[in-house]
């Protein structure tokens, strides 16, 4: 794909890309923003560096992508209540970090976030990164055989394990900087098929994750963890992961149909702060469904 309204540079072999030539603090117009749409779906996830913006200019950029994502568990700014700040103070240490573990965002809602937005605001002088892994590509590595029997399978997506009343977060001294609050909420289970096509893409990508996906349908969670651990683990070999090291002010997005990320939790004594939004989703499409979709059209 080549660009006319902004400079894409690949950043790993698996997925990422560095944008430049746009000031998304500034209106854009639909030529640019189709562009951007462009290189996500192309490069999962993009980062631009050096965007002076404020919680007014990131929710405008958001609405660029579709409607506002729902964010349950964590509240979100006074003034704008789209817009979640992810927050570790420097006194915060040995502490869980949020998004500290393998995931894909909130995929126990039965639409989870198409998009994530995540903005700069303070970083530390090092560490901190997030890691990215692609999920199509994890997908396709897998043998034809492992592939046929997983298409017709669906797992289970809790909230359960960070919010629920027994949750990481329950506890009030882990995370204590951000709003979270725990509830009876994250009980609540939803199914997604273990693969799903992208709607945009048409592509397949794996979509279990360490942190929400709580077992196979139909099966115990101990009968689910052999497998579900084998696949957690082929889920982010290096091979198939990109790293966004921060710089000031940016903005990186990610297709969370196609990628799950983890903020590494490396940087005790310094304070780190971004800003966050999403986008809302479709339901995940099953392989079944998504040919069936084809085939009618
Ligand atoms: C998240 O999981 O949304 C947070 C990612 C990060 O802080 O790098």
């Amino acid at each position: 794909m080549s660009y006319k309204r902004i400079e894409v540079q690949r950043i790993a072999g698996a997925c990422g890309a560095e944008v430049s030539g746009v000031d998304l603090g500034q209106p854009l117009d639909s030529a640019t923003i189709a562009e951007i749409r462009a290189a996500i779906l192309d490069h999962q996830v993009l980062t631009f560096p050096g965007q002076s913006m404020d919680d007014g200019s990131l929710e405008r950029f958001t609405g660029y992508f579709g409607a506002f994502g729902l964010e349950p568990f964590v509240e979100g700014e006074e003034t704008h209540p789209h817009v979640i700040a992810v927050i570790k103070e420097a006194d915060e240490q040995r502490t869980p970090n949020f998004g500290g573990n393998w995931h894909t965002d909130w995929s126990f809602q039965e639409r989870p976030p198409s998009f994530t937005f995540l903005h700069a605001r303070e970083l530390p002088p090092y560490g901190g990164d997030t890691m990215f892994a692609n999920q199509y590509l994890v997908w396709e590595s897998l043998s034809d055989g492992l592939r046929r029997m997983l298409e017709g399978m669906r797992a289970v997506h809790s909230a359960r394990r960070p919010y629920g009343p027994q949750g990481i977060y329950a506890d009030r001294r882990r995370a204590r900087s951000m709003k979270i609050t725990a509830s009876e909420a994250a009980l609540a289970e939803v199914t997604h098929p273990v693969a799903r096509v992208h709607a945009e893409t048409d592509r397949a990508a794996l979509y279990v994750n360490r942190v929400y996906t709580i077992r196979f349908e139909g099966m115990t969670e101990r009968e689910s963890a052999p497998l579900l651990d084998y696949l957690y683990a082929q889920a982010v070999r290096p091979e198939f992961t990109c790293r966004i090291r921060w710089q000031a002010n940016a903005l990186t997005m990610w297709d969370n149909r196609a990628v799950q990320h983890l903020a590494v939790n490396d940087y005790d004594g310094f304070r780190r702060e971004l800003h966050r939004t999403t986008t809302a989703g479709e339901r995940p499409l099953s392989v079944a469904e998504a040919r069936q979709g084809r085939a009618a059209a």
